[in-house]
């Protein structure tokens, strides 16, 4: 198995994750905080994240799926697994792994936005914003990428590569 070029190595992950988990702290200090995982990608992200987040807290996880085994978005969202929470008065924070096209978390912004929530953000650890194909704006952004299609810490081609302990990727492939 050839394995991914690294493109961000785990030491950069950690340090940027203290930065954002130091930020939404911050940014909502004194409240209450949901936050919910997209899966599946997000896991190792929002386990990570999370853990340096001090705030008072509790966890919700919504699974979606998009790609089925392609790299190009179908623009068809397919809710997997949904939450069993109401979300109505709630202080949300969605976490999510990637924003590619931008349609799964236009999906998920209308979804959600749709329980009454007090407020919604968004974290994503990626963001390519050449490939946005709507607006969405982003609260808190971990990586800015060009158009590659990246595996590891979390993120899979065709199931595999989750657990790699880094961003990388694949050049033999494509
Ligand atoms: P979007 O709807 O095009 O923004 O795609 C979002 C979803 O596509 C993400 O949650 C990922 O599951 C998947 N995705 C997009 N780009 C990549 C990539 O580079 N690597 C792995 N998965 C990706």
């Amino acid at each position: 198995m050839v394995l991914p070029r690294v493109l961000i190595p785990e030491t950069k992950i950690r340090q940027r994750l203290q930065d954002l988990a130091t930020e939404i702290a911050f940014d909502y200090r004194g409240k209450e905080l949901t936050v919910v995982s997209i899966l599946k990608g997000s896991f190792i992200f929002f386990a990570d994240l999370i853990r340096l987040v001090d705030l008072p807290m509790s966890c919700e996880f919504m699974g979606v799926s998009s790609y089925g085994n392609k790299t190009q978005s179908s623009g068809e969202v397919k809710v997997t697994l949904d939450m069993t929470e109401p979300l109505q008065g709630k202080h949300i924070l969605i976490v999510e792994d990637i924003v590619d096209t931008g349609l799964t978390m236009q999906y998920l912004i209308n979804n959600l936005k749709a329980r009454k929530p007090a407020s919604l953000k968004i974290c994503s650890l990626l963001v390519k914003p050449d490939a946005m194909k709507c607006e969405v704006e982003i609260d808190y952004v971990g990586f800015k990428l060009g158009r590659e299609f990246v595996v590891g810490y979390g993120l899979d081609h065709a199931g595999r590569y989750r657990n790699l302990p880094y961003i990388g990727v694949l050049e033999d492939e494509h």
